[in-house]
């Protein structure tokens, strides 16, 4: 077989590769997994309408993400475990991603902290995912920790009162090594809480509202909050001081029946009006895919599972190698798209695909 050409050939080689009891836990969704499979699906309900005769002769796939300028509208998202991957887990994923030029969002459940990924990857503009433990002061703890290494932005993810019931994890007995490093959450779960379904009494299921406004003050950073599905929750969002939403269904590994992103991302943007930028997650394995966001009016977007592959296949290049694929195939998207940069992509350059009717 030739090197891997596309993202889906590293997620072939890493379903190969990787233990069936580890895979599980990276590939899976809840439930059905309808919601894991719509959000790949909902990308073929759109095909683009290209324009021809502009003078791509000068592209750039660079744009800006909170006064970031990134190499290309795809930042890494949060996934956590990654040492069960790969033996430098987080720290490659990170050199990865600085030399690749774009933003990595670091776990709550990394297996390597926020000032080891810093030392490891000098350059990386890194953010600090958030989970809320019941243990504030735990919580508060890991924002100042965060901070401390230079994170820039705090993405709290808000759809996870409770762990989404995955049956792959629970039919594959999927469970974590005990010897596992977990700095920001090994603490709250002690001996014997080998799963993640067992870290679930740990997390906060009354987080609310209030609580992105004081968590925001905290740190005094960037506060993005990721699991928005709604209009009425993007305003909220914004009323609360959010600097940024994500339109995420955690992968579908949350509330199975929750849409697809690419499908609620329009009316999340509507509502939106500008005032923040509106990132994307979900299903994204091509250039194509998050060319589609950004005409539906994503800034930007984010995928966990495409640098999991690569992480899982070949550690640190596998990473740079997917992260390349995808540059690639984002530029070559746009001079065929007829747009020189990511910003000229608009809602023009999109329509609905339809059933074909022989009748009509
Ligand atoms: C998960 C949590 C840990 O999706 O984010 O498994």
């Amino acid at each position: 077989m030739t090197d891997p050409l596309s993202v889906h050939d590293f997620e072939r080689l890493a379903a190969e590769r990787v233990d069936p009891q580890i895979w599980c836990y990276f590939e899976g969704g809840a439930g059905d997994e309808w919601t894991l499979r719509e959000n790949r699906a909902a990308y073929e309900r759109w095909r683009f309408r290209p324009r021809v005769l502009v003078d791509v002769g000068e592209i750039t796939t660079a744009t800006t993400v909170l006064g970031t300028e990134v190499s290309m509208p795809f930042l890494v998202a949060p996934i956590a475990y990654q040492r069960l991957l790969d033996p430098e887990g987080e720290r490659a994923t990170a050199r990865a991603a600085a030399a690749a030029g774009t933003i990595m969002c670091v776990s709550t459940f990394t297996t390597c902290t926020h000032a080891e990924i810093a030392a490891a990857a000098p350059g990386l503009v890194q953010w600090a995912q958030l989970y809320v433990l019941r243990d504030d002061g735990l919580t508060l703890w890991h924002l100042d920790e965060a901070v401390a290494a230079g994170c820039t932005a705090v993405v709290l993810t808000v759809d996870t009162p409770v762990l989404g019931r995955r049956e792959r994890d629970l039919r594959m007995e999927f469970e974590l090594p005990q010897e596992l490093p977990l700095p920001y959450v090994r603490e709250v779960l002690g001996e014997g809480n080998d799963t993640p379904a067992s870290h679930t009494p740990f997390f906060s299921p009354s987080v609310t509202w209030r609580d992105v406004e004081r968590f925001a003050t905290h740190t005094n950073l960037p506060m993005l909050v990721k699991g928005i599905a709604t209009r009425e929750d993007a305003l909220l969002a914004c009323e609360h001081g959010a600097a940024g939403v994500v339109v995420s269904n955690h992968g579908g590994r949350q509330l199975d029946g929750a849409p697809a992103t690419l499908d609620a991302l329009p009316e999340v943007v509507e509502a939106v009006e500008g005032r923040v930028p509106v990132l994307l997650d979900g299903g994204i394995r091509r250039g194509a895919d998050v060319l589609k966001a950004l005409a539906l009016g994503a800034t930007a977007t984010m995928g966990g599972r495409a640098p999991t592959f690569g992480l899982a296949v070949s550690g640190e290049q596998g990473v740079r190698d997917v992260l390349e694929l995808i540059r690639l195939e984002i530029e070559t998207g746009l001079a065929l798209l007829g747009c020189t940069r990511p910003a000229e992509v608009g809602r023009s350059h999109i329509s609905r695909s339809v059933a074909y009717d022989p009748r009509a």
